[in-house]
């Protein structure tokens, strides 16, 4: 952790893995507009890539070998974006020397591969952040602070949609968008303890995947996944009850919460139904691009994994929770296989 003598500020000295098409378009243009983000060196197998950008966001070092980055850096923190495969090679590198990272979804092509980075960050005394940036949105976590309030009472369940683009096989739809999904109901309605999964593939790039969930708490859950979409439109609704309260988020965009407050009011002869409560975040609050970097919680992740890297914050969407991940998407295809309900083998446990 380095100061800044310049601004006075603490600035997180923090090194990029990957410059290829995801993290130039959602993750790199955040760091501007992070204070506590202080981009140190890029390093990409394509050394025009990452000269790119290093020159685009102002990092003094190019790389396009990873142990040479982290000899010559010695960054405070790490953020990797690459396929499945680089994600878990690359992070095993960092963590063994003891840095932090953030890693994009899915941290591993499999659980095994997820359990050994939260091995390896354990042996290490370290710890990472998965890219789970729906947790990050405004409009979930003013829904996820509104679900600790005795006026939405009892979490009872959850009904978690998202359409993406076409994929190749069930497995793709699973780790690279279901996961993002499954861990948002996570996130709102915590550990999975058993479900029931049933896949249909109409197409070869069309699939469909349907889960009951029975959370730990008592409460259930159904997830519906499918990839009939396109990749412009991608289409994502949450529904969650509580005790006489309801909510529905949209795209991670907007949240309706309907509650007994007020739900009533008078009319002449008649009761008119009004909303109790509504919370919303427009596009424009993203703040510099329609993209909404800032909405779809691309900056409050990254800004979130500088602040942990500064000790400012403990870190969330964690190791732990891209391995509880990978486990509910193991359970998925088990139970699609068999056609029997599932146990999911509990989160942060490695064993
Ligand atoms: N959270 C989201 O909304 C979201 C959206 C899309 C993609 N993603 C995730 O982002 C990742 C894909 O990122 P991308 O689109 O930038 O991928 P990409 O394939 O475009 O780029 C990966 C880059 O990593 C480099 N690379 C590979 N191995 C390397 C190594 N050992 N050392 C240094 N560089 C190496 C490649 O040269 C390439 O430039 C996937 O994990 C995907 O799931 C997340």
């Amino acid at each position: 952790m380095a100061t800044n003598t310049k601004s006075g500020r603490d600035l997180a000295r923090i090194a990029f893995v990957g410059a290829g098409g995801h993290s130039s378009q959602s993750l790199y243009p955040n760091i501007p507009l992070i204070p506590e983000f202080e981009l140190v060196a890029v390093c990409d197998l394509d050394g025009e890539k990452a000269r790119q950008r290093a020159a685009d966001y102002g990092a003094a070092g190019v790389f396009t070998d990873v142990e040479a980055m982290l000899d010559g850096v010695k960054p405070d923190g790490v953020c990797i974006c690459g396929s499945p495969a680089m994600n878990h090679e690359v992070s095993l590198q960092v963590l063994t020397r003891g840095i932090p990272i953030f890693v994009e979804k899915p941290p591993a092509e499999d659980t095994q591969g997820a359990a050994e980075l939260v091995e390896a960050s354990k042996e290490a005394g370290t710890w990472g952040m998965v890219g789970f940036m729906k947790r990050f949105a405004p409009a979930n976590r003013i829904v996820r602070g509104f679900m600790n309030s005795p006026e939405f009472g009892q979490f009872t369940s959850l009904t978690a949609i998202h359409g993406c683009g076409h994929h190749e096989s069930v497995r793709n739809v699973l780790i690279f968008n279901a996961i993002h999904i499954i861990d948002l109901a996570r996130f709102f309605a915590g550990e999975v303890k058993a479900l029931q999964a049933y896949v249909c593939e109409p197409g070869p790039t069309r699939k469909a995947i349907c889960a009951n969930f029975r959370f730990q708490s008592g409460g259930l859950g159904q997830l519906n996944v499918n990839s009939g979409h396109t990749w412009q439109n991608i289409f994502e609704q949450v529904y969650l009850s509580g005790q006489e309260c309801g909510i529905v988020i949209d795209q991670s965009n907007s949240a309706r919460i309907t509650s007994p407050e007020a739900q009533f009011v008078s009319g002449q002869d008649q009761e008119l139904f009004a909303w109790g409560r509504s919370y919303s975040v427009p596009g424009a609050m993203s703040g510099w691009s329609a993209g909404g970097h800032y909405t779809r919680g691309y900056w409050g992740e990254l800004s979130h994994f500088a602040r942990s890297v500064l000790g400012k914050v403990p870190p969330v969407a964690t190791l732990e929770d891209g391995l509880a991940a990978m486990r509910i998407i193991d359970a998925i295809t088990e139970s699609a296989a068999t056609g029997a309900e599932v146990e999911v083998k509990a989160g942060v446990d490695v064993g």
